[in-house]
């Protein structure tokens, strides 16, 4: 009998792919296009597993495609791009890396909300373009952070690495989630628990750390973004669909809140045009795990799990 086979969608850190070469027959997408549909469906039929990233859309079709499939291994800690059911009923474990990118996610949000206050990209372009005459007083005012309400929704290991951050700043913390968190993790930051209307009334600066599920599609939308305060900055780095962002575009244009900054966008690469022209919106190519160590250790764990199902055991960080 053969080695068990692997599908490796994407070019990763050779940390996993030399994990899964020393027990399996890989085979990775070394050219590292994205794959269409048709050609994951055709490269998963007869694997075993298959290290999926968030670009590739796990469905019933490509479930059906392969029915020898045991495990996908999800290189992200969000699985929004996995359809569970459908892997529930074709008995295949799904699984995430969890953990090893709270750090280098809530260091880029942080980064987003310092770099949306202070007006870091605008003052970088303004330099380039030959703009700066000389100091003044008047220019380049941004918010103030020390003493400010830093408002998270999604109160989970990314948020609360967040607001650990903004604790460091001098900043009060607000928080809303599905459910309370448990005394010790909101004294650990002097975190409150508010429900979501008063979250976007208070917050000077509101960071969002939902998963992206039916329930959070547009979380932020034109209502929410006028319920926010007119000196307000919103950071995003979970998932572009929990933000309208036509609807943000409109609201940084029309002085609803003052700045944003977001790691993520709905139709990845796709940015809506509106925001590609204001200069009160800090841009980042969803690249908030994009760190050598965390990179490393979403790939190892990943194939982890992989090594795991394949040895007859559950997975080590289960999605279910
Ligand atoms: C990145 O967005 C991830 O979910 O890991």
């Amino acid at each position: 009998m053969g080695k068990p086979t692997v599908l490796v969608t994407r070019r990763i850190p050779q940390d996993g792919l030399d994990l899964l070469a020393a027990q399996f027959d890989v085979e990775l997408n070394a050219d590292d296009h994205p794959y269409s549909p048709e050609e994951l469906r055709q490269r998963a039929a007869g694997k075993d597993a298959i290290m999926t990233l968030l670009t590739d859309k796990v469905d019933a079709a490509l479930l059906g495609a392969a029915p020898g499939l045991k495990i996908v291994a999800n290189v992200a800690v969000g699985y929004d791009n996995i359809d569970l059911e459908a892997a529930r009923l074709h008995n295949v474990q799904v699984s995430n890396t969890p953990g090893v990118l709270t750090d280098a996610t809530a260091d880029l949000a942080f980064t987003l909300l310092l770099a949306a206050a202070r007006r870091i990209c605008e003052g970088d372009r303004y330099i380039r373009a030959g703009q700066w005459k000389g100091w003044q007083i008047m220019g380049f005012h941004g918010g103030d952070i020390a003493g400010r309400t830093l408002g998270i929704a999604g109160f989970g290991r990314i948020g609360q690495a967040v607001a650990r951050r903004a604790t460091g700043f001098g900043m009060h913390i607000l928080y809303t989630d599905a459910q309370r968190a448990d005394t010790k993790a909101e004294d650990a930051v002097g975190a409150r628990f508010v429900d979501k209307e008063t979250l976007l009334a208070q917050s000077d600066y509101l960071s969002l750390h939902v998963p992206y599920l039916p329930a959070t599609h547009h979380y932020i939308g034109a209502a929410e973004l006028a319920a926010m305060k007119k000196t307000a900055y919103l950071v995003n780095t979970s998932r572009g669909a929990v933000v309208d962002e036509p609807a943000l575009a409109q609201a940084l244009h029309d002085g609803m809140i003052r700045g944003a900054g977001l790691d993520v966008f709905e139709r990845e690469p796709h940015v809506v045009a509106e925001l590609l022209t204001l200069d009160n919106v800090t841009l980042t190519p969803h690249l908030a795990s994009a760190t050598d160590e965390t990179r490393a250790k979403m790939s190892l764990m990943a194939a982890e799990n992989v090594v795991a199902v394949l040895s007859g055991k559950p997975p080590l960080n289960p999605v279910t």
